[in-house]
Order: structure tokens, then sequence, then C-alpha cells
């Protein structure tokens, strides 16, 4: 057996897969975020532990095959820096991949020479390295206390094995990783005042990386050694669930964030329009990925605004949609990276009448996210990157309707692959698996439905497009 731990920001996902690819039990636990300030997130690392172990316990308590367990892969939201000191003591809350009060600080590292060639990327806010140069300033004496730096998935492998490492996808994430050399940069480090003996040891996803503590192996009455796999940032980790691992195949994401992903052959960076170029989490393979902060976590703040659940507020939406509509959203509720890299930005109604109506503004949230996707796209083409075809994944994809609208806005097939669940937390499984050898071929998933674009609503998104763009660049001149 192997097990697939993903922890995301909403919650930690946990598959129990077959030798023979079966997915035999799943278990989530749900996380919360706190916002103290404009820009800042911040979790409890104790929370994703306590989730994980909730998890397990479930699934050994519903699943006799548990105890057969032999491997465990690890995905996690990536760039959260997660404070270590010597005695292995959590220094303070970690700041989340879409905390962005580290801009300033983002902004200087932006400035040093040969920063984007090492890291092949621009150095957003939410990137790792930026939050640990606002604590050296904000909080001396935290930093001072740091022993190791390490991402929210390697602090789950710490409580699990006792090991400090990561591998390159996540890594990649850091803005210290010399993606192209597939390891991590004095110089890029020393422009934080850290250095390597701050970084974990850094492996392929597919490589061993810790063993399962005899402690903890007991708790489980487990039969074997578990291998604990290197892993995956979680977006590397759905690819390898869905089997994206060559250029021309991508996937896009409706989770808490909007992702568009898709392999490179070599590492391809992509600066000026703030695109992602990271290591994938198989041996010499890289990717592209253009990321916007607030996807889902859109349709959740506005359904909180109503105090209806998202399936309420979709449900007032007719079955199909006929075009856009005129209401616009910017879904830039904390900052923006592809293509704007704008921090500073927020989120925005506009164009509302007396006529507009609660479902108006639903319609209007998706397709804000819809068009900031297709934002995300057109920055890929302009990388280099062509994807004819996305597969759908993260927990908003549980809507046609929204599958439907991409469809359309993107003009591209979207396919629902047949995997429920998290496929992070599958593809964190299938790594777990290579890692005590049983070679995964890369499969495709089955297909169980296909969202085909409707070229007669083609023009009219395009049109509306274009509003929504020419919305962002007067919100931005506006906001100064
Ligand atoms: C990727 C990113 C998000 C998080 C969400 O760069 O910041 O997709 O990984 O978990």
């Amino acid at each position: 057996m192997r097990l697939g731990l993903d922890i995301g920001t909403s919650g930690v996902k946990a598959v129990l897969v077959s030798p023979e690819h079966q997915v035999i039990g799943q278990a989530s636990a749900g996380l919360s975020v706190s916002r103290l300030a404009s820009g800042h997130a911040e979790q409890s690392p104790q929370s994703w532990l306590d989730a994980c172990v909730q998890c397990m316990d479930e699934l050994h308590a519903n699943h006799s095959q548990f105890r057969d367990l032999r491997a465990i892969g690890l995905s996690g939201q990536m760039h959260g820096a997660t404070l270590i000191d010597d005695q292995d003591q959590v220094i303070r809350d970690c700041m989340l991949w879409n905390d962005t009060r580290a801009w300033r600080e983002a902004g200087a590292l932006n400035q040093y020479p040969q920063v984007h060639q090492r890291s092949g990327n621009w150095i957003f806010p939410g990137f790792t390295s930026p939050k640990l140069n606002w604590l050296r300033t904000h909080e001396p004496a935290s930093f001072e206390r740091i022993h190791k730096v390490l991402l929210p998935k390697d602090y789950v492998r710490l409580f699990l094995s006792g090991e400090y490492l990561t591998d390159l996808s996540d890594a990649s994430g850091t803005g210290w990783l010399d993606v192209s050399q597939r390891r991590f940069s004095k110089t890029l480090l020393a422009h934080s005042g850290l250095e390597l003996q701050h970084m974990p040891g850094c492996v392929e996803g597919s490589d061993p990386a810790g063993q399962l503590r005899d402690a903890l192996a007991q708790r489980w009455g487990l039969n074997h050694p578990v291998m604990i796999a290197g892993g995956a940032g979680d977006n590397a980790a759905t690819a390898c669930g869905l089997g994206i691992t060559q250029p021309g195949q991508g996937f896009v994401s409706l989770g808490t964030s909007g992702v568009l992903f898709t392999p490179t052959a070599r590492c391809l960076p992509a600066v000026e329009q703030a695109v992602h170029a990271f290591c994938h989490a198989l041996p010499q393979s890289w990717h592209h990925m253009g990321v916007t902060l607030s996807a889902a976590d859109s349709l959740s703040w506005w359904c909180g605004i109503l105090g209806v659940t998202p399936a309420q507020a979709l449900a007032q939406l007719p079955a199909s949609l006929d075009g856009p509509t005129t209401v616009k959203f910017l879904p830039y509720l904390g900052g923006e990276r592809t293509p704007h890299n704008d921090s500073q930005i927020r989120g925005q109604f506009a164009q509302l009448e007396q006529a507009t109506s609660q479902a108006d503004m639903t319609q209007a949230v998706l397709q804000g996210v819809a068009f900031s996707l297709l934002d995300c796209l057109q920055a890929l083409t302009q990388a280099g990157s062509q994807v004819d075809r996305l597969i759908a994944a993260g927990g908003g994809s549980a809507s046609g309707l929204w599958l439907q609208m991409l469809a359309d806005v993107l003009q591209r097939e979207i396919c629902v692959p047949q995997e429920s669940g998290s496929i992070a937390a599958l593809g964190a499984a299938s790594l777990a698996a290579r890692a005590i050898g049983e070679f995964e071929s890369t499969r495709s998933p089955s297909i169980t439905q296909t969202y085909v674009p409707n070229p007669a609503l083609a023009e009219a998104y395009a049109k509306a497009h274009r509003d929504y763009q020419a919305l962002y660049h007067n919100n931005k001149r506006d906001i100064g």
C-alpha cells in the first residue's frame, strides 16, 4: 500500500492506494487561514500535523490494508516559510504562498544582478525568500533563531521521519534554487542572509527521502518499514496524478489558487510574463505555470458574504450560459501574480446596476476567475508553451457550469478525469511507488467528460476579457 498526503491550504487530504492503483480509502481534515492584516495569510504548522494524523488514524481505523503501508508520498501548498529552531521547534506561524506582505522585500530582491538568470523566475512576494527578508527586518529575534527553513510538506516530513529534506519542484518556489542546475544557490541564499546549512537536503520527487519513525509505525501497527518519497509541490504532484509529464500536455486547476500548468523540455524562464519556470517532480524535467492567487478562494469569499454554500450560490445560475455577463469582477482579493505581478491590487465588482441580481454577481465571480486564467494562458503562450487541451483539477472543477465557461473563455477543450478526491494526493502516492522501486508508467487518466468550447461565444468573451483587462489597468492607476 502507498499513501498520498496532500497538505493543502483549506485542508489535508489523504488517499490509500493499492499496488494495483486502486484507491482503497480517502480521508480529509479541514484547515483554516488567519488573516491578521491586509495581505497577511498564516497557518499554524501544528495544525498540519494534527490534520495529517487525523487522516491517517481514520484510514487506519477504516481499512485493514493500512497496516501493509510501504511508502508515503507528500504533496503540499508551496512557498510557505516554516521556521525551525535547533530543537525542531516552530519559531512562528507559517507565512503562506498567498501572503504578500513582503512585496517591498521582493522588489529589492529582484534588483540584484543575475537573480532572474539564477532562479529562473521573477521573485514574487509569495515566494519564500522575500518572507525571510521581511522577517530579518521586522522580527529579527525570530530570524536569529532559525536553524532550518522548511516548506509545509517538509515540516510534515520532519514530523514523520525526523529528516530535513525537500524535493526540487517545491524548492523551485523558494527563490533560492538554481532551477536550471537543480540545486540551491549560495548566492541567492546570501541575498536573504542565509546559507546552505539553513536549507534541507534536496532530492528528486521520486527519490527516497526519509523513513517513517518507529513510534508512528507502532501507533498504526504497521507490518513493514515505510519509505517516504521526496514528493512534490502540490501543482507538480497534481501533474503527476494526471500523467502530465510532456510538453503540450497541461492542466487547469480551480483550487484555492488558480493554476495553468504545462511541462517544458528544459528550464525556460519567462520572467517578463510573470510565468513560473520550475523543476517538475521527475528527474530532468521542468514546467511552466501561470498562477492566479484567488480562484475557488474568490467563490468561497463571495459565498461567505452571501452566507450560502458554493453549491447554493451556483444553483441560482441557469443550467447553461449563453454568453458573458456585463457585471465585472476582478478576483484580486490578495493581489495577483501572473501576468500582472501586482501584490497591491485588490478585488472589485464593476458595472453594477439596479437590475443586477445575486446570480449575476456569482456569474461575474466565476467569469473573473476564468478571465484571470485566460491571462495565464496568454502568458504561457508568450513564454513559448502551447497547450490545446487541458485537464481540470481542484475543488472548483466540481462545477460543470464553471468548466464550460472556462472552455468558452480559454477556447480550449477542458477534460474531467475519472479520479475523484485529491489528484495531488494521488500524484504523491505515485511518487511514493517510484521511491520504493515500483515503476509507475505515466498513464493518462480516464476522461469522464469533455467540455468543448463554443466558437459562437468566442468573440463575446474576448471582448468582455478586454474590458476586464482595462478595468485592471484603471484600478491599478487608482491605487497608484
Ligand atoms: C503556486 C502557488 C499555489 C500554491 C497553492 O505557485 O502558490 O498554487 O501551491 O497550494
